[in-house]
């Protein structure tokens, strides 16, 4: 229950927002030191910053966000918090070289700016007046939660850049990676239903301006895969003259692929990582398409009593056997690894084990307004250029899998992990 210094009559939990805050901090203190020192600038993704910039980041957007824009509290160190304000997403490799710069701080400067914002941040979760219902920031304490979503997200941000690391400039952790002969994906039939996209304020604690506006679409009966698209799936298509993923790679023995932290011979039943264009060229090739984003919610939610579920398996909160997510592991695993955590439909893998490409470009449900906290969060990218993609990959926080949440690309970023399965009719 919120403390009598708080001047809100809302109901938010402070220490379970304050360990979430915890429990991230570390999470993030965890994966930046896996990057060695002399990496600290590195860009192993050229069209993102360097690694210095994502440990400013992450606690100046928290400051930024919380203190000094719905607190009003003044600002830390303005110049520092100009620098680490905000990420970039040029659409070229030209485009992002306008945004390099050779004076970053040093790493030991980054780490005293950001225990300065982290100190601060924790006190205001403690202690500030971090819900009122009459300033918009504050509504449900929307720049509190705002601040723990930015960074859970970025946690996976960062691990898809570390990937693109040379082994020999960070960390290492060893796992254990299984795999088996494929199962045979068979189709399911999706009979025609209501999927409700989005949700209403109030609804959930908390969600992104994007998941707002409760819609409901009428969706014709479909197809579609049980399991997503396997790398011996794809092996077939790379044989008819399909395009190599970027996690693949090709030696003397046959094909390999490129982990986080290792490179292991192709795992046949895990799902292959490919971009959005890549997933297209193979639907067609195999005479089918991508899943619409309402498809993918009727695949996952739907049922055929007619009724729509929290999660593909019911209401349970996700847990580990419903699938791969939440850090159980770094990489991904065979597509058949938690039955229970199939839809209604028998459809298995959904959420987890790799984000889900949808063919439905990245815009606004219906009644869309730009969030108080966070006004460019979604706006900059209703371009017509990003794709929805759902579910969740193995490095997803618990915390953002619902629903409604949407995540977004460029239909070309061959860096994500993010998974397809095909549908027909
Ligand atoms: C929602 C994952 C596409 O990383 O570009 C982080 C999240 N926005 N900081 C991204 C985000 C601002 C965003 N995605
Ligand atoms: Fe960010």
């Amino acid at each position: 229950m919120i403390s009598s210094t708080g001047t809100s009559t809302g109901s938010v939990d402070r220490s379970r927002l304050l360990d979430w805050y915890r429990k991230n901090r570390e999470r993030s203190a965890g994966l930046f030191a896996l990057i060695h020192d002399d990496a600290f600038y590195d860009r192993p993704i050229p069209l993102r910053h360097p690694f210095a910039f994502y440990e400013g980041h992450i606690p100046a957007f928290s400051y930024l966000t919380l203190n000094e824009r719905a607190l009003q509290e003044d600002p830390l160190d303005p110049v520092l918090e100009r620098l680490f304000e905000r990420g970039i997403d040029p659409a070229t490799l030209d485009d992002a070289r306008r945004h390099e710069r050779a004076d970053w701080p040093h790493r030991r400067a980054v780490a005293a700016f950001a225990a300065e914002c982290d100190e601060r941040v924790r006190r205001a979760l403690q202690f500030g007046p971090i819900e009122d219902s009459t300033v918009p920031r504050l509504v449900r304490a929307q720049a509190a939660y705002t601040i723990l979503e930015h960074e859970a997200m970025h946690d996976e941000t960062l691990i898809y850049i570390v990937h693109q690391l040379d082994a020999s400039r960070k960390g290492f952790v060893a796992q254990h990676h299984d795999d088996h002969a494929p199962p045979a994906s068979h189709r399911r039939t999706i009979e025609r239903g209501i999927a409700t996209l989005g949700v209403q304020p109030g609804e959930i604690a908390f969600g992104w301006d994007n998941e707002f506006g409760r819609t409901q679409v009428d969706v014709a009966p479909f197809e579609i895969a049980t399991y997503p698209v396997t790398n011996a799936d794809w092996l077939r298509f790379v044989d008819g003259g399909g395009p190599v993923p970027n996690f693949w790679k090709e030696g003397d023995g046959g094909w390999s692929l490129r982990l986080l932290f290792e490179t292991i011979p192709l795992p046949q039943s895990w799902p292959v990582y490919v971009t959005q264009k890549q997933a297209r060229a193979y639907a067609s090739w195999a005479g089918s398409r991508l899943p619409t984003e309402a498809e993918y919610h009727r695949a996952a939610f739907g049922t055929p009593q007619g009724d729509e579920r929290a999660f593909p398996w019911g209401s349970e909160a996700p847990a580990p056997h419903h699938g791969n997510f939440d850090f159980a592991r770094f990489d991904p695993e065979p597509v058949d690894a938690h039955p229970a955590g199939a839809s209604a439909w028998g459809v298995a893998d959904l959420i987890g084990n790799g984000w889900e490409w949808t063919s439905t470009p990245f815009a606004p449900l219906p009644g869309f307004e730009p969030m108080a906290s966070y006004q460019q969060y979604s706006t900059d990218f209703f371009d017509g250029k990003h794709y929805v993609m759902k579910g969740a990959s193995p490095v997803t926080p618990r915390e953002l899998i619902r629903r409604s949440f949407r995540n977004w690309f460029f239909d070309d970023y061959p860096f994500m992990y993010a998974k397809f399965r095909c549908v027909s009719l």
